[in-house]
This record gives C-alpha cells, sequence and structure tokens, in this order.
C-alpha cells in the first residue's frame, strides 16, 4: 500500500479518536449533566461510551498499524525523525490508558449502571472523564509533536 495512502488512513483514525474525545468532554457529558437527571444520564453517558469506545478500539489498532508500516517504509525505526519515536511514544501511553479505560473503569461503570448503583456509578463516570481528559490533552501534544517538530 502506498505511503500516502497509509498516511491518509492514519490521519483519519488520529482524528476520530482526539476529535471524539473532544467532542464528548466539551459536548455530550455537559449537554446530560445540564439536561439528564443522574440515573438517565449515566445510562446514556454509558451507552454513548460503548458505542464510541468500538470505534476507538478500530482507529487505535489502525494509527498502530499504519504507523509502524509508514516506519518500515521510510527504512525502519533508525531513519526516522526524532518527531516519529516521540509520536509512538506518546501513543504508547494513550493507549495504555484507554486500555486501562476500556478494561476496568468502564466495565465497572456498566456494571453499576446495570445494578442501579448510582453514586458507584457517578464515580466511576468521573474517572473516565478524568482520563478521557489526560487522554485528549496527550492527544493535542501529539499533534504537536508530529507538525510543530517537523521545525525542529
Ligand atoms: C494519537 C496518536 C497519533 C496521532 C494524533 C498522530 C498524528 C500524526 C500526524 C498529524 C501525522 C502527520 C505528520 C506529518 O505529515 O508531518 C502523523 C504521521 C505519522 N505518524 Fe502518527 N500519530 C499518532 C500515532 C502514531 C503511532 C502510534 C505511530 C507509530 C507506530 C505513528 C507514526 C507516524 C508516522 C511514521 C508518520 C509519517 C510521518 C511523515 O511522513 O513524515 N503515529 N501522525
Amino acid at each position: 500500500m502506498s505511503y500516502v495512502i497509509l498516511l491518509f488512513i492514519h490521519l483519519l483514525a488520529a482524528a476520530f479518536w482526539v476529535g471524539g474525545m473532544a467532542t464528548l468532554h466539551f459536548a455530550v457529558r455537559p449537554a446530560a449533566v445540564a439536561t439528564l437527571e443522574p440515573p438517565l444520564r449515566l445510562r446514556t453517558m454509558a451507552a454513548a461510551l460503548r458505542r464510541f469506545f468500538v470505534g476507538v478500539d478500530a482507529a487505535v489498532t489502525l494509527l498502530f498499524a499504519t504507523g509502524v508500516a509508514m516506519i518500515l517504509l521510510a527504512g525502519g525505526f533508525r531513519a526516522v525523525h526524532w518527531r516519529i519515536e516521540a509520536m509512538m511514544g506518546i501513543a504508547l501511553v494513550m493507549a495504555g490508558i484507554y486500555v486501562y479505560i476500556r478494561a476496568s473503569v468502564f466495565r465497572a461503570l456498566r456494571r453499576a449502571v446495570e445494578e442501579s448503583a448510582w453514586p458507584v456509578a457517578a464515580g466511576r463516570l468521573d474517572m473516565v472523564r478524568k482520563l478521557v481528559s489526560l487522554n485528549l490533552a496527550l492527544g493535542v501534544a501529539v499533534f504537536g509533536v508530529a507538525i510543530l517538530g517537523r521545525a525542529a
């Protein structure tokens, strides 16, 4: 597959992941807090996150697959600019945080929602919010490293 097609898929995946986190953080969650009572809000947020995470699973897989493929096409890890290594390093931290949210915090949120344990669910959702905002900041940093790093 040619390099530009890989880059195209890479950028779509990055835009979906980082843009999706921004939408959740700045629009969906505040709107749910402003308009819905806790039980409905927590059910809605759990349902929205479940759907978003299916897309993120695909986006993260594609990001790493296309990133590694481009590195190999460019001549291997030793041949690439430091900004690519930094991109991959920060993205690995982001992926680790995502796996923790997906496998632990979100699972506990869904269980609490199923059991109508609203205070527990609210605590888990708040943890998701904090971790997603951390990943959002890291995602913006990756864009910065990727593009502004060209000048260094
Ligand atoms: C959230 C995670 C990521 C974001 C937001 C991101 C973003 C970007 C952006 C904006 C570019 C275009 C840079 C340019 O053309 O100068 C790019 C290119 C690239 N990325 Fe990523 N990336 C991420 C993860 C990764 C990972 C995990 C890898 C490696 C496994 C990787 C490897 C690459 C490579 C090799 C290029 C091509 C650079 C070039 O052609 O100069 N990226 N990425």
